[in-house]
């Protein structure tokens, strides 16, 4: 296993690329289960879950070439396997955005039940009732998900659960009714950028949506679906991490590719805190050398702050002076990387579903172990303003859902060395002898 070695204390400055989003590059690529002809994705992020998701899609019987710099190519050649290995889906809860597809084009779906993650409870209830809605006949045994439909039919469906609606949900019930018999309405549906590039994905290849990115869906169902070529929006929460880093080491960084549009509640609490960020043509200029003022935060459905942003602002806010509250209504667990940022020097009070952040003068460097993608992400982050030198352990995490972000971060000047999990020697300390000598009595 690798870990990241990061000397902290450098502004960040320079220029670098947002990459292509992985929360819209899964269910798309998922997507092309549903596709008639061969499909070509440009922009798809050079990810460990891209790959996972590839090797699941591979195992469907599907053919996927070409390489992520350049653009993929993605075509059935053989679709009797309808299994979705538990082997595969385990290592991605993102792979369940091949139910949809695979019922719709497939009439049956046997699908590994997604497990659960450090960030919180995460069922799929919504998924199953809306294909349920559809006419699909579900049951779950031994860990899977087992579904058939001769033909999936239109029906209303209302998503929304008690956290709000459902990307993934809405990513499989969109995928499904594009190819079912009538028309489909969606309410509550998931209004997130990444769903809105799936509808659009979906309708370049032939199909009836509308309503993307408002909470009413109508989705009007067609024989088939032809092949097509797409580009994959660039990834905001990436974008967000950028912003957050330059305003962690009171650096001054260029962006290149940052989708702004989807990013006012994240530009506005940022700009609040004490960010400059301008739009400079196709470059946007993060300024992070300004003043801070601590906030509370909020994270919500979208057009909400995202929850994926979420533990890269409790970075920030752990070093910004005043107290922030930050509740997460999405996943109230997701409070991971708190106790790894205290153990930076941070002062943070779990209260529920909230974190009430103390900002210290700095932070820190201190052996620290990432527990998922995104508490990954601040740690990092948290590492490069800490005064000294912060190990991170498990640094797979990172690598799931960001495309190369030490090599991004160190162009900018920041000192992150990747290297081999040393296994930390368990030497004992000697212990005084009067103190053994109690120990060994006590024992007795
Ligand atoms: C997607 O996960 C993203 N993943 C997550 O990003 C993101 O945090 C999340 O949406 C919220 O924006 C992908 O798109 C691959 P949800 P998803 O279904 O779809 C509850 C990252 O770091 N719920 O929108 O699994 C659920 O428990 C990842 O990139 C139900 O109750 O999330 C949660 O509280 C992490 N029943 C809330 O809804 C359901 O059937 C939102 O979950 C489904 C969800």
């Amino acid at each position: 296993m690798e870990m990241f070695v990061v000397s902290g204390g450098r502004p960040l400055k320079g220029r670098v690329s947002v990459s292509g989003a992985k929360n819209a590059a899964l269910p798309i690529m998922a997507a092309t289960l549903l596709a008639d002809g061969p499909v070509t994705l440009h922009n798809v992020p050079q990810l460990v879950d891209v790959a996972t998701l590839a090797r699941v899609l591979v195992s469907l019987g599907m053919k996927i070439h070409g390489d992520t710099s350049a653009a993929l190519h993605f075509e059935t050649h053989d679709d009797s396997n309808v299994t979705a290995d538990y082997e595969l889906v385990r290592r991605m809860r993102a792979s369940i955005c091949v139910l949809g597809p695979l019922l719709a084009r497939r009439k049956r779906a046997c699908v590994s039940l997604p497990g659960g993650c450090n960030i919180g409870h995460r069922p799929i209830d919504l998924h199953l009732k809306g294909l349920r809605a559809m006419g699909a006949e579900i049951t779950i045994e031994n860990g899977y998900v087992y579904a058939e439909a001769e033909r999936l039919r239109g029906a209303d469906i209302y998503l929304g659960g008690a956290f709000g609606s459902t990307v993934t949900g809405t990513c499989n019930i969109m995928s499904a009714a594009v190819l079912a018999e009538g028309t489909t309405r969606i309410e509550a549906a998931a209004c997130e950028p990444e769903v809105v590039d799936l509808g659009n994905f979906l309708n370049s290849l032939g199909a009836h949506i509308q309503g993307l990115g408002t909470p009413f869906l109508t989705i009007e169902g067609v024989e088939r679906l032809s092949g097509g070529e797409y580009r994959v929006a660039y990834d905001r929460i990436e974008a967000a991490t950028l912003m957050i880093a330059a305003g962690l080491t009171r650096g001054v960084v260029e962006l290149e590719q940052v989708p702004v549009a989807d990013m006012t509640a994240v530009i506005e609490t940022l700009t609040h805190i004490g960010l400059k960020i301008d739009q400079l043509g196709p470059l946007t200029i993060v300024d992070g050398r300004g003043l801070r003022s601590a906030t509370d935060l909020v994270a919500l459905p979208y057009p909400g702050i995202p929850t994926d942003v979420q533990a890269q602002m409790m970075s920030l806010m752990s070093v910004t002076p005043g107290m922030s509250v930050i509740t997460d209504r999405v996943f109230p667990d997701r409070f991971m990387h708190a106790s790894e940022l205290v153990r930076m020097g941070a002062q943070i009070r779990r209260e529920g579903p909230t974190a009430v952040v103390q900002g210290v003068e700095h932070l820190s460097g201190a052996h620290v172990m990432a527990s998922d993608l995104r508490a990954s992400a601040a740690l990092v982050l948290a590492a490069l303003a800490a005064e000294g030198e912060t190990v991170i352990r498990r640094i797979y995490h990172l690598d799931r859902g960001y495309e190369r972000l030490d090599d991004k971060l160190n162009s900018l000047g920041a000192s992150i060395r990747r290297v081999d999990d040393q296994p930390v020697g368990l030497t004992t300390p000697e212990v005084p002898m009067e103190l053994s000598k109690h120990r060994s009595s006590r024992a007795a």
